[in-house]
């Protein structure tokens, strides 16, 4: 399809002028730039559906996954998948972990939330963890899906709680240099940040466990939620959320020259208006920009809308690295990849 036939097919008229029903930009497959708070459509014109969510660059594609929230808060739908090679255009691949796939307390009144997917080289599996949860957030248990394919479909090895019986809440995944997987989340019911290290195929907790040499109470009694982990030369970085359910809160960055600890509590990375609001959103995942002359970091939040979920809105913003002032989020009301330089 031509650009200008695909554009009136996505959103009608007004996307040739780039403007949404709020008559404010919006980011559109074709723009190549990123309108943060604003609606954000796929390739076939459909509002994206993948909150909550992170990404996974396998052979020169970015793969999002995240919750398809199209039926509102509950697990009705499950994961979704879209493809993209240039950040800005995403195409639906479909649902990669389906609702269905998981036991029936979790699906219908219950919640499958904030979806990763890695690799493993070794099993050649695409490895899908998720927070599910049923009876108000009583159950909080790791799903543990693989796949041969990278979109899916992925089927439901496990659900239980990695460490004993505390609960499994907002997750994340970090695959390290060194080819070693964790899980990151917030435990006990949300008051503690733990670091679990993953078995050889991803798929469970190393066995067997130990306190402090393959898992960590990393952040202990500090109530954050919404963990997106990062490395920067050598060092680890962990941006959170506080716990203040849907509404935004001060983000903070904390960071550990060993994944396992000790972590040092820092301050709240974002600078300027709303700073204290993180931009109006809630952490789910920093990717890692690779290929540009300066390089850098991309921040993806959830703007959530609690009344209406399915219109929640991400809010991605360029996460820059500085010698004098370290990693500062400010907001941008549009910006492009060109932050981090030209292509190499
Ligand atoms: C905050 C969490 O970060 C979200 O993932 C979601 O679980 C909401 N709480 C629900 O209130």
């Amino acid at each position: 399809m031509q650009r200008r036939d695909f554009l009136k097919a996505a959103v009608g008229g007004a996307a040739l002028l780039g403007l949404g029903d709020t008559g404010r930009a919006q980011t559109l497959p074709s723009d190549r730039k990123f309108h943060p708070g604003e609606v954000w459509r796929d390739t076939d014109g459909k509002p994206i559906q993948a909150h909550g969510g992170g990404i996974l660059y396998h052979a020169g594609v970015f793969y999002w996954y995240g919750e398809d929230k199209t039926q509102g808060y509950n697990n009705k739908v499950g994961a979704s998948c879209y493809s993209s090679r240039d950040l800005y255009t995403w195409k639906h691949e479909g649902t990669a972990l389906a609702a269905s796939a998981v036991p029936k307390q979790f699906q219908d009144t219950g919640v499958l939330e904030r979806p990763k997917v890695i690799y493993n080289a070794k099993t050649r599996k695409f490895v899908l963890w998720a927070h599910l949860d049923a009876n108000g957030y009583s159950e909080s248990v790791a799903g543990v899906a693989i796949s041969d394919s990278p979109t899916g479909p992925f089927t439901l090895l496990s659900h239980s709680h990695p460490i004993g019986t505390s609960t499994y809440r907002d997750m994340n995944l970090f695959l390290d240099t060194d080819g070693s997987a964790y899980s990151i989340y917030s435990a006990e019911d949300n008051a503690t940040i733990y670091i679990v290290r993953l078995n050889e195929e991803f798929t469970g907790p190393e066995m067997p466990l130990v306190e402090g040499k393959t898992w960590v109470r990393a952040i202990p009694r500090h109530w954050r939620e919404a963990p997106a982990p990062f490395k920067h030369k050598g060092r680890y970085y962990l941006f959170t959320s506080g716990t203040s359910g849907w509404d935004p809160n001060a983000a903070m960055l904390a960071s550990a020259d060993h994944i396992l600890g000790p972590w040092i509590l820092g301050d709240n990375p974002c600078v300027g208006p709303d700073a204290e609001k993180t931009f109006h959103s809630q952490s789910t995942f920093v990717l890692p920009i690779t290929g540009r002359s300066h390089g850098g970091f991309l921040y993806m939040g959830d703007r959530w809308k609690p009344q209406d979920l399915a219109d929640s809105r991400y809010v991605w913003l360029p996460f820059e690295f500085d010698a004098n002032t370290g990693f500062q989020l400010t907001w941008h009301e549009t910006w492009d990849l060109s932050i981090f330089g030209k292509p190499l």
